[in-house]
């Protein structure tokens, strides 16, 4: 079995360099998560890992060993894509089988893993059927299927279900998380879907511009964000960031005309802040003069989105039955505890 490793890796094209000395290291067995904004770098640290990029400067350890330099072939690993790519006019058995075949295996190998992978998958009645007779999830599962025969120490995936709708995809994610509780794995699996990085995820590594931002669990990184743009990627709808200064020993929050005392040390008199509220810390409170902009109702919960009279915009989540509608006047009820502040300058959080 094997993690990974990359040691200060870096990836230029031409004069544009793309991942700026990423260091990481994904344990044996655990399920990593890239996530971050389009254009990040998540595809090509991804890539560079299957061998599939070039790495520009520093090293990448799969199992231990070095394999900056080797084949993808060679790498242990396999990748599955957004687009799965199936031959159509081979069988599901046959496509599933296609690599180990190309590779010469002997006949009765390539059965016996088609058919484990198969099981896993549960696609033994389409064996015999061809990827046009196939839902969309289906075929993304010959995919998975694919790589699996291969026996890899480390299954790669970008952004695997983008292209299934709302229900599939929420399947393919239990499928993809029991997979890895079956076959124990190493994977590293990049998305946009904050649900698939917060539930499958040991550990999610926020990229930015080709940048670590942070690394950590799920929650850890929910719970405790090392700066705005974690505290504002992690968490869905994102949390509402309202402008502060620091006066009298708490914090002044003019969108909120009052003043709070969180428990951290403030920088000294005046220095100006940004105050992260989650909407599900949020609670409305009676006579204020926020305006409420629209309500969403979702059924168990509603968004309210409201505006401020600095301007600023907030969201509230709202539960049980009493719920705000368009046009009321609200004031938004704050827990000193549950609020994140951070320094306007540098974005890093106050502890
Ligand atoms: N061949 C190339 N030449 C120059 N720049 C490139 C090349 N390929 C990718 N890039 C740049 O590298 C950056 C990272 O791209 P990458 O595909 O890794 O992003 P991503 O995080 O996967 O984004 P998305 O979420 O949109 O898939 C982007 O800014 C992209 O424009
Ligand atoms: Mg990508």
């Amino acid at each position: 079995m094997s993690g990974v490793t990359l040691d200060t890796v870096v990836k230029r094209y031409g004069d544009t360099q793309v991942i700026h000395g990423v260091d990481l290291q994904v344990e044996d067995g655990e399920f990593c998560v890239f996530v971050g904004p389009s254009g990040c770098g998540k595809s090509t640290l991804l890539r560079m890992i299957a061998g599939l990029e070039e790495t520009t400067e520093g090293a990448i350890r799969i199992g231990g060993r070095d394999v900056t330099r080797a084949e993808p072939a060679d790498r242990g690993v396999a990748m599955v894509f957004q687009t799965y790519a199936l031959y159509p006019h081979m069988t599901v058995e046959e496509n599933m089988g296609f690599g180990l075949r190309m590779n010469g295996h002997p006949k009765a190998e390539i059965r016996e893993k088609v058919s484990e992978a198969s099981r896993i998958l549960k696609l033994d009645e389409y064996l015999k059927r061809k990827p046009a007779a196939l839902s969309g999830g289906q075929r993304q599962r010959v995919a998975i299927g694919r790589a699996i025969v291969r026996g890899p120490e480390v299954f790669l995936f970008d952004e695997p279900l983008s292209n299934l709708d709302a229900e599939l995809r929420v399947e393919m994610r239990v499928e993809i998380a029991r997979l890895h509780k079956e076959i124990g794995a190493t994977m590293v699996y990049v998305t946009h879907d904050q649900v698939e990085a917060m539930t499958l995820a040991d550990k999610i590594v926020v990229l930015r511009a080709g940048h670590i931002e942070q690394v950590g669990a799920p929650l850890d990184l929910y719970r405790d964000p090392d700066n705005r743009f974690v505290a504002g990627f992690i968490g869905s709808p994102a949390m509402n960031f309202v402008a502060g200064t620091v006066r009298g020993g708490g914090v002044h929050v003019p969108a909120l005309g009052t003043t709070v005392s969180p428990p951290v040390a403030l920088p000294s008199e005046g220095t100006n802040m940004i105050v992260g509220l989650r909407p599900e810390h949020l609670e409305m409170a009676p006579g204020g003069d926020l305006g409420v902009d629209l309500t969403e109702a979702l059924g168990g919960v509603s968004y309210a989105y409201l505006t401020a009279p600095t301007g600023e915009k907030l969201i509230v989540e709202e539960r049980g039955d009493v719920r705000s509608s368009e046009g009321d006047r609200v004031g938004v009820a704050i827990d000193p505890a549950r609020l994140y502040l951070f320094d306007a300058a540098t974005e890093r959080r106050l502890r």
